[in-house]
């Protein structure tokens, strides 16, 4: 039997951070409102660097921590909305950044549901014998998509990337359990990157060429929808909700959160935070707090952890794994 491990983790956010404070210089806003609503204080934003850019500095500290050859990377997937290109993909503009020489390479797309949707992906890749290694990464420059003119969006987000390196040494399942949804129906309710169709046969325009996002009706479905999500996958997996160590969830809001632990009944401290520093990075937003969960010592990658992951957003897409780590 091939189980899936993952050996490394490893996290790169921009250099630039951008507070609250710095934020209600530029636009009609102020920390209190802000942090109040959200948890968020800071985000990093780039000043330059691009999504391949910010993925091949997490991919370089994958091979760099674990020694491995590159030309023993069997594949990358890279999930994002905020890709440098359509083409070539983010992904295969790390591959060859980092000498992958030997690993196909594709970006997934699901919003800031993408790394868990993208695990799931490699999970399946390497357990059925397929291949050996591969690399998962969330990266995002969101400030590049970001409508600076609206405030209600402008303040959540932030750029930044992480990500795992997987092989087939695994002695127990990766993924004991998991959840992977769409509701396309409610797509409308966050936008972005739609282009025009302007050509000799037809001129079309769209509005969302910049992100939008209905913020109520994003709550209210990450509060009702998200939960049932969570205690179907634990439903699966025969674990209790206390059982699991700890809660790694997509970083949008930690009323979010208060509101998750509150409807599953597991004490917060279980449900790790960290968008008090990032804001939200879409995709990226979990395996940075994988990363730095694992680079403060809060776990380790050793088997012994049952962790609860947890994306959630446009498409609408959302998903939860609950992975031993
Ligand atoms: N500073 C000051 N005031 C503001 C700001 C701001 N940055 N933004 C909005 N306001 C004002 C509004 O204009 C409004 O004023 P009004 O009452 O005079 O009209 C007031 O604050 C309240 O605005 P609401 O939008 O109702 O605020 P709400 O309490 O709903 O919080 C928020 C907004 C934080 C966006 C919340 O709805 C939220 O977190 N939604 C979920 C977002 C999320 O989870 N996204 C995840 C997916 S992201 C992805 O997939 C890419």
């Amino acid at each position: 039997m091939n189980f899936a491990k993952i050996t490394q983790a490893a996290h790169y956010v921009p250099e630039n951070v951008v507070s609250n404070d710095d934020l209600s210089k530029i636009m009609d806003t102020n920390n209190e409102w802000i942090y109040s609503r959200t948890g968020i204080k800071n985000r990093h934003i780039s000043t330059g660097e691009n999504t391949s850019d910010l993925a091949t500095k997490v991919v370089k500290q994958l091979i760099e921590n674990s020694g491995v050859d590159p030309e023993l990377i069997d594949f990358i997937i890279v999930a994002t909305v905020t890709p440098d290109s359509m083409m070539p993909s983010t992904a295969a503009r790390v591959q060859a950044q980092v000498g992958a020489t030997n690993a196909f390479a594709y970006d997934l797309t699901a919003a800031c549901s993408g790394f868990v949707f993208a695990l799931s992906t490699a999970e399946k890749l390497i357990s059925s014998g397929a291949y050996q290694r591969g690399i998962v990464i969330g990266a995002e420059v969101f400030s590049k998509v970001i409508d600076w003119s609206d405030r209600s969006t402008a303040v959540l987000f932030g750029d930044g990337a992480a990500g795992v390196l997987l092989d087939n040494s695994g002695s127990q399942p990766l993924i004991i359990a998991e959840k992977m949804q769409t509701d396309g129906k409610r797509g409308g309710s966050l936008l972005s990157s739609y282009a025009d169709i302007q050509t000799p046969f037809a001129s079309v325009s769209y509005e969302g060429s910049n992100l939008s996002m209905e913020g109520r009706a994003i709550f209210d479905f990450a509060v009702r929808d998200v939960p049932k999500n969570i205690q179907a996958t634990l439903e699966k997996s025969d674990l209790a909700a206390e059982e699991i160590d700890y809660y790694l969830l997509h970083q949008a809001n930690s009323r979010i959160l208060d509101k998750m632990a509150k409807k599953l009944g597991v004490t917060r401290n279980k449900f790790l935070q960290n968008m008090q520093e990032y804001g939200n990075t879409s995709a990226a937003s979990i395996p940075i707090l994988l990363s730095e969960s694992v680079k403060n010592g809060i776990f380790s990658l050793d088997g012994q952890t049952k962790v609860v992951l947890t994306g959630f957003g446009g498409g609408l897409t959302w998903g939860t794994a609950i992975i031993n780590l």
